[in-house]
C-alpha cells in the first residue's frame, strides 16, 4: 500500500478540491490527536470530536485505579484508519504492560489501512461483525465510534461525505442503532464508550432502559456525543 503522499501538482490539487474530493484523502493523511494517520477512501477521515474520546477514556480508566499489572483488553470495535486503538496503544501500553490491544472492522480494506497506521505496535486486528467472536471478560475495555447516522439523515449529508467517504462507515439503519444494539449484546466488560450522535442517542433512551445505566457526555460543541457504561 502507497503510504507517501501522492505528488499532485497544485493544479490538480484545485481541480480534486473542487470535484468534492476530501483534502485528507488527496494527501493521504489526516492528524488525530497531534499524531497523523495515513487515510484513503477506504476509512472514514477522523472527525475532531472523537479526539474526544480519548480524554474521557483516559479519565475513565485512571478513576478507576486499576493496578499496572491487571490484564486488560482493550478493544477498539470499527477501527477503521486505527486512529483511536494506535493512540490509545501510545498512552497506555507502559504504565499497563501487560494490557492487550485489539482492534476489529468488518472491511477487509478498513483493515489494510489499520494495518499501515499499526506499524510496529502489538496491537491485534480482526475481522468481525462488531466484537463478534471475541472473549470478553470482567476486565474488557471496549470503546467504539461505530456507524451511526440514520438512514434518512445519511441521505442527507454532504455530497462530498457522501461520494468519497464509505457508507459502511457512517450509516446504521432506520434508528442509526444497528451498530450500537450488537454492543449492547456484550454483557460483560468493566466500561464501555461509545460515540454515537444526539438523536440516536434520545432514540436509544427511549427504546432501551440503558439511561439507568449509563452517563452521556457532550462533545465540544456542547452536544450530546458520548455515552459510557460501566
Ligand atoms: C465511524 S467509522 C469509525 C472509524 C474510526 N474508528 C474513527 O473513529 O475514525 C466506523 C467503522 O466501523 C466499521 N464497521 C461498519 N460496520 C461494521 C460492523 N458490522 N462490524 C465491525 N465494523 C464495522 C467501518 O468499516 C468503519 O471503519
Amino acid at each position: 500500500m502507497e503510504t507517501d503522499s501522492p505528488k499532485h501538482s497544485y493544479e490538480d490539487i484545485i481541480q480534486l478540491l473542487l470535484s468534492g474530493k476530501p483534502y485528507e484523502q488527496i494527501i493521504n493523511s489526516a492528524y488525530f490527536y497531534g499524531r497523523k494517520f495515513y487515510i484513503n477512501e477506504d476509512v472514514l477521515i477522523p472527525r475532531p470530536e472523537t479526539q474526544e474520546i480519548i480524554d474521557i477514556f483516559l479519565s475513565k480508566l485512571s478513576s478507576l485505579d486499576i493496578s499496572p499489572s491487571t490484564k486488560i483488553k482493550i478493544i477498539d470495535v470499527g477501527t477503521g484508519s486505527g486512529c483511536i486503538i494506535c493512540t490509545l496503544y501510545d498512552k497506555l501500553s507502559v504504565e499497563y504492560p501487560n494490557a492487550q490491544f485489539l482492534a476489529t472492522d468488518i472491511s477487509p480494506e478498513a483493515l489494510e489501512v489499520a494495518k499501515v497506521n499499526i506499524g510496529k505496535r502489538e496491537i491485534k486486528l480482526v475481522q468481525t461483525d462488531m466484537i463478534k467472536g471475541i472473549e470478553v471478560d470482567k476486565d474488557t475495555i471496549i470503546i467504539s465510534n461505530p456507524p451511526y447516522i440514520p438512514t434518512k439523515i445519511y441521505e442527507g449529508l454532504d455530497q462530498s461525505v457522501l461520494d468519497h467517504e464509505p457508507k459502511i462507515a457512517l450509516e446504521s439503519g432506520e434508528d442509526g442503532l444497528e451498530h450500537m444494539d450488537k454492543l449492547l449484546e456484550v454483557k460483560e466488560f468493566k466500561f464501555m464508550l461509545v460515540e454515537l450522535m444526539p438523536e440516536v442517542i434520545e432514540q436509544l433512551q427511549k427504546e432501551t432502559e440503558i439511561k439507568d445505566r449509563s452517563k452521556v457526555l457532550k462533545d465540544f460543541r456542547g452536544k450530546d456525543r458520548f455515552v459510557l457504561l460501566g
